[in-house]
């Protein structure tokens, strides 16, 4: 008897390059954190269900902040990583590269240095346990603002480390331009950090322009509203501009209505380089293994055209050549 189609998927090796570490951690993670380090949470951050209450994007940052104001220690970031990992690997994710944010851990009065070092314990833990291979994009807060991004481009380039592999950046995209960033990802460009930033999520194609008119980026976090300017859909595809796609937390921030209204299928048969991928899994109730399952359930795509995405995310990847090659000859 064959396969079925969802056991196939959930064999296929996935690449995951679009999540938030802050932005990982499940309700039980965020309580069990909390209680060893003597944080009381803010009341009304979970439903009675057991998620994250928020009811808007701005009130998803908002969670996103009071879920990540539990992380103090070097340990917190490790157990997070690894439980995202532990995840991603179950789910037949062979890499992944996550957004770490050091103004979050800022906030809580954590070092750049105990954030870096707990990260990578992760990674090599999950590595040594489930064989999958972890890489870090350090990402600036849009809302806090050009002068802030070019501390955190400052402090990318002043700790490198192996696994830190570009520059991003998150945040309500309705405050500031991208070009106003321009410093900020000069900095980490001119270091050799590959850089990407979420744009065309919240705001439309005029954002996407903007990015990569501005900005010295390879890739577009999101970037989906794209479709809503053809001039810049060609574009796209001719500069090789691959967009990290996100439909399960679009739909959950109502970006699109619904999965039938999602532009996934457009953006492919444009010819653009996708990946899919889960942002805040938690948040979103989405996992990477569940957007490559609703592609084929909700997009239709086959086992070949979803084995395509994870070569194309592992080509779009920030990893090193090596990496690249060693881990495209696993997806085959
Ligand atoms: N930070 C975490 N998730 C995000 C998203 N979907 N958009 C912008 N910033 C984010
Ligand atoms: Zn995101």
């Amino acid at each position: 008897m064959s396969e079925s189609l969802a056991s196939q998927i959930q064999n296929l090796p996935k690449v995951e390059l679009h999540s938030h570490l802050e932005g990982c951690i499940p309700p039980g993670l965020v309580r069990t954190i909390a209680k060893r380090n003597g944080i009381t949470l803010k009341e009304g951050l979970f439903t009675k269900d057991d998620t994250f209450a928020w009811n808007d994007f701005v009130e998803f940052l908002q969670a996103y902040d009071e879920a990540s104001f539990c992380l103090r220690k070097a340990q917190d970031y490790r157990d997070i990583m690894y439980t995202y990992m532990e995840q991603c690997a179950a789910e037949g994710t062979i890499y992944a590269e996550t957004f770490i944010s050091p103004d979050h851990a800022a906030a809580v009065g954590m070092s750049y240095d105990d954030m870096l070092s707990g990260c990578v314990q992760g990674i090599d833990d999950a590595q040594r346990d489930f064989g999958i291979v972890g890489r870090l994009i350090v990402s600036c807060v849009r809302h806090l603002g050009p002068e802030q991004a070019v501390v955190v481009a400052q402090q990318l380039v002043d700790n490198s480390h192996p696994y830190i592999v570009g520059f991003g950046m998150g945040g309500n995209e309705s405050m500031f331009t991208q070009a106003d960033f321009a410093p900020a990802f000069n900095i980490a460009a001119a270091a050799g950090f590959a850089c990407t930033t979420h744009a065309g999520e919240v705001l439309g194609p005029e954002s996407v322009w903007d990015a990569i008119d501005n900005l010295p980026v390879t890739r577009i976090g999101h970037g989906v509203r794209s479709v809503e300017d053809p001039a810049l859909i060609t574009e796209l595809a001719k500069r090789g501009i691959a967009l990290e796609v996100c439909p399960g937390s679009n739909i959950a921030l109502s970006v699109y209505p619904n999965l039938a209204s999602h532009p996934l299928n457009k953006i492919l048969e444009a010819g653009i380089s996708t990946s899919l991928n889960s942002d805040d899994a938690p948040f979103f109730a989405t996992t990477v293994g569940s957007e490559y399952q609703s592609g084929a359930n909700d997009f239709g795509l086959d086992l070949e055209q979803l084995r395509n995405i994870s070569r194309m995310a592992m080509q779009a990847s920030f990893a090193d050549a090596h990496t690249k090659a060693r881990l495209l000859a696993v997806i085959g």
